[in-house]
């Protein structure tokens, strides 16, 4: 199956309310994005589905959720104010910006211009707290969550009972001021992070970086994306990332080309040791195997929220060819559909029929997200479901009233089945179990 062009997922993903540029009534705010009605139901399951696993389904991770300001002196120790940086060129011409290195030619892509030497533009949102403006005000808004995990890792340690090897894994927005945005939501620069900081004994971190490259490969596969379009990048010396000492990227190859979801890093002790020494706090644990006090090593899996979305959507679209006309549908994971079931009484001036399929409806959806539609042609509510990745559709007919039977449609397959009414719970438990 050949991906869908990006602007044909874009338009999928307005028609159908997954994502509408931000402040579309006002022309819009470049690279900024907002999750409609399913798309919020998306990346919400994104988020449960990493949650699940990186967390719920392990005995050595524990949560965090820490606000996005935070003292500004952690951007210094981190070593951000000083690294978190892009080379920007301009264009003397069409006053056009880049980044250096994606006009390697130092040709303006866009008049063919001669470009300005690069110069370091640090990427991290300023603002100030409280109401003066100065230097004294200064906060960030956080470019990664990584650090505010690192300045809690005494809080934790004290209070959660873990030992190391342990984790600590947030979920939550950054900030980046990118000097280029765009390829829809992936790359904007207000974006959502799933990360886990988990900590192990020096010495130990090789092998559990390679155990976290694995893990975190598996789970995109296991949700469904095509195995062809992903790969492991190891990143090359000149492009580590100032703390770490090895990085390797699971990439997805998007509709525009290969691109980053998830950076795997081996960010040595650089972290802990620094807020320890610059705050005076004790980062480090007591290893009764070694009889002193260790600074653990920190293996780091970081994915974006928004690229997973974009990357769901584009391998889960198909187009399949019905009696000569185009049908499209979304083939998701039904974990990541934003409804489950979606039920429809196929008449609606029929009150018994439309009592019925209510009622249907109100019992499923203590359970699950449930779309309930009763107009409209039944093939056009079929299509508009497959459209959303509703993974099952439930039709109330005449016959229901007779025999107490509905049918069961899958998304995929189309696959028709009857299935007595008062089963229906049982029957979805059976096929929406993760
Ligand atoms: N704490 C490590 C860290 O922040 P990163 O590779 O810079 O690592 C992690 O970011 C993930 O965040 C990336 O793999 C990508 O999925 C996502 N990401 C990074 N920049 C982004 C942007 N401008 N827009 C959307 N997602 C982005």
């Amino acid at each position: 199956m050949a991906a869908p062009d990006l602007d044909t997922l874009t338009s999928l993903a307005k028609r159908r309310g997954f994502v509408f540029p931000s402040s579309e009534i006002y022309g819009g705010f470049a690279s900024t994005w907002d999750y409609g009605p399913l798309g919020a139901e998306l990346i919400r399951n994104v988020k449960e589905a990493w949650w699940r696993r990186v967390v719920h389904a392990r005995d050595d991770v524990v949560g965090l959720n820490a606000s996005i300001l935070m003292h500004p002196r952690i951007w210094d120790v981190s070593g951000h104010v000083e690294h978190f940086q892009d080379p920007l060129v301009e264009c003397p011409a069409c006053r056009r910006r880049y980044r250096a290195d994606d006009t390697p030619d130092l040709r303006c892509p866009h008049c063919g211009e001669e470009l300005t030497e690069p110069r370091m533009f640090n990427t991290m949102f300023k603002t100030f707290v409280g109401p003066v403006e100065d230097e004294a005000a200064v906060a960030y808004l956080r470019p990664e969550t990584a650090q505010s995990t690192y300045v809690n890792f005494k809080q934790v340690f004290d209070t959660a009972r873990v030992r190391v090897p342990f984790g600590i894994a947030q979920i939550g927005k950054v900030f980046r001021n990118e000097i280029t945005t765009g390829n829809f939501i992936f790359r904007s620069r207000e974006f959502e992070q799933m990360e886990l900081q988990y900590f192990v004994r020096p010495g130990e971190d090789d092998a559990a970086h390679e155990a976290w490259v694995e893990a975190r490969f598996a789970w995109w596969r296991e949700l469904g994306l095509d195995e062809r379009r992903l790969r492991l990048r190891p990143h090359r010396p000149e492009e580590l990332a100032h703390y770490a000492k090895a990085t390797i990227d699971v990439e997805y190859e998007f509709p525009f080309g290969w691109g980053e979801l998830e950076g795997v890093a081996n960010r040595t002790d650089f972290d802990l040791r620094r807020h320890a020494q610059a705050s005076g706090a004790d980062l480090s644990f007591f290893d009764d195997a070694a009889r002193q006090h260790v600074t653990p090593y920190v293996i780091e899996p970081a994915a974006g929220v928004d690229r997973a979305a974009l990357a769901f959507l584009a391998d889960a679209y198909r187009v399949q060819d019905v009696r000569g006309k185009p049908r499209v549908f979304l083939s998701l994971d039904p974990q990541l559909a934003p409804f489950k079931v979606a039920v429809f009484p196929l008449a609606r001036n029929r009150a018994p029929l439309v009592e019925l399929a209510a009622r249907i409806a109100a019992d499923l959806r203590r359970r699950w997200p449930v779309f309930y539609d009763a107009t409209g042609s039944i093939g056009r509510r079929y299509a508009r479901q497959d459209e959303a990745g509703t993974p099952f559709g439930v039709t109330v007919d005449f016959d229901s009233l007779e025999d107490q039977t509905v049918t069961v449609r899958e998304r995929d397959s189309m696959a028709q089945t009857r299935v007595a009414a008062d089963a229906l719970p049982e029957y979805f438990a059976a096929r929406l179990a993760w």
